[in-house]
C-alpha cells in the first residue's frame, strides 16, 4: 500500500521546495497522506494556483516518470486507455503471411499492435510513476466510469490479451477547475485537496524563489497589489502564474518600486480583460495598498 515517496509531512515540504514548489501545510499534509494510503489525490481550485505543477513536482522529487492524461471534451477510451494500431494491423494482414485467419488474428492482436495511452502506460512498467489526470472536469461524465475502474484496482482488461495488472501502483493526481461537478463515486475514491490562492507570506516566498532578482520590498508590493486585485470583482482574478510574470516584467522594466505609472503600464501582464483593467484602474488605491502594514 502506498507509493512510499515521503517519510513525513516535513519531508514532503522540504523535497517539493527543492524542486521549486512551495507547499502550504495543507498541501504537504495531503500529499503525504496520498503517498501513505496509496489513494489518488483530487486537487481542485482556480486556474493557476499550482495544481498541475504539484504533480510535476512530486514526479521530479521522487524520481518518477510523469505520465499525463490531458482531459478534454470528447476524450474517449481509445485516447485515455489504449487502442489498436489499425494501420499496422492492416498492413500485416495484407502482407498475408499467415496461413489461416486464426493465425492472423492471434498475430495482429498482440502487444506489438497495441497503442498504450496514458492510463495503460501508467500501470505498465516497473518504474515509479506519477499519473497526472489533468483537467478531469473537461472530460465527459462517462470517462469517470473508466477512471473509477482503472483507479479502483489498477488493472485493465484488454479482451484480446487478458488482464494487465500494475506491478507498481502509480501516485495519481487528478486536477479540476470545478467547471463541472465530478461524481460522488470518483470523489469517494480520492483524497480531496482544495488549493486556493496562497496567503501573502507564501506568495512572497514563491515570487522570491521564481524570480530571484526581485528584492523583498518589490516582492512584498507585488503580492499586496495582487491581493487587492483579487479582492475586486473581476472577470478573471490574477493567479500565481500572473504574480510571477508581473514580478519578472517589473524586473525587466528596471522598476525598483511600484508607482501608479509602472502599474498602469504593466497591468496587462496581470489582468487579461479590458473591463478588468478599467475596473482596476478606477478602483485600485495604490498608496493605501502599499501603506497598509
Ligand atoms: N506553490 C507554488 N510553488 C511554486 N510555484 C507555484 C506554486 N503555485 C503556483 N506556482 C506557479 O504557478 C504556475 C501555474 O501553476 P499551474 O500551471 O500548476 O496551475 P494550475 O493550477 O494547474 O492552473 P490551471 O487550472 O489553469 O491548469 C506554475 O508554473 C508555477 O510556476
Ligand atoms: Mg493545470
Amino acid at each position: 500500500m502506498g507509493t512510499g515517496f515521503f517519510s513525513s509531512v516535513d519531508d514532503v515540504s522540504a523535497k517539493l521546495a527543492e524542486a521549486g514548489y512551495l507547499a502550504s501545510t495543507a498541501v504537504a499534509t495531503t500529499v503525504f497522506l496520498a503517498d501513505r494510503l496509496g489513494k489518488p489525490l483530487l486537487v481542485e481550485g482556480p486556474a493557476g494556483v499550482g495544481k498541475t505543477e504539484l504533480a510535476k513536482a512530486v514526479a521530479a522529487v521522487s524520481g518518477s516518470r510523469l505520465v499525463r492524461l490531458q482531459c478534454y471534451e470528447g476524450i474517449d477510451e481509445a485516447r485515455a486507455l489504449y487502442e489498436w494500431n489499425h494501420a499496422k494491423q492492416l498492413l500485416r494482414i495484407t502482407a498475408g503471411r499467415e496461413e489461416t485467419w486464426e493465425d492472423a488474428r492471434t498475430d495482429i492482436f498482440g502487444e506489438e499492435f497495441l497503442l498504450r495511452r496514458p492510463l495503460l502506460t501508467a500501470i505498465s512498467g516497473t518504474e515509479p510513476t506519477v499519473l497526472l489526470i489533468d483537467e478531469t472536469d473537461k472530460a465527459d461524465m462517462e470517462v469517470e466510469g473508466l477512471l473509477l475502474e482503472v483507479l479502483g484496482d489498477f488493472q485493465v482488461t484488454v479482451p484480446e490479451l487478458g488482464t494487465i495488472t500494475a506491478t507498481r501502483e502509480p501516485f495519481v493526481v487528478l486536477t479540476s477547475n470545478a467547471t463541472r461537478e465530478l461524481s460522488e463515486a470518483l470523489r469517494r475514491r480520492c483524497l480531496f485537496l482544495h488549493i486556493d490562492f496562497p496567503d501573502e507570506e507564501l506568495e512572497r516566498r514563491i515570487v522570491r524563489l521564481k524570480v530571484p532578482g526581485v528584492d523583498a520590498v518589490l516582492a512584498d508590493s507585488v503580492v499586496r497589489v495582487i491581493a487587492a486585485l483579487r479582492a475586486m470583482d473581476l472577470r478573471k482574478l490574477p493567479s500565481v502564474a500572473e504574480t510571477i510574470d508581473w514580478a519578472r516584467t517589473l524586473l525587466e522594466l528596471g522598476a525598483g518600486t511600484l508607482d501608479e505609472q509602472v502599474v498602469r503600464e504593466s497591468l496587462g501582464v496581470v489582468l487579461k480583460h479590458q473591463d478588468d483593467i478599467v475596473k482596476a484602474g478606477a478602483g485600485l488605491k495604490l498608496d493605501q495598498v502599499l501603506d497598509a502594514s
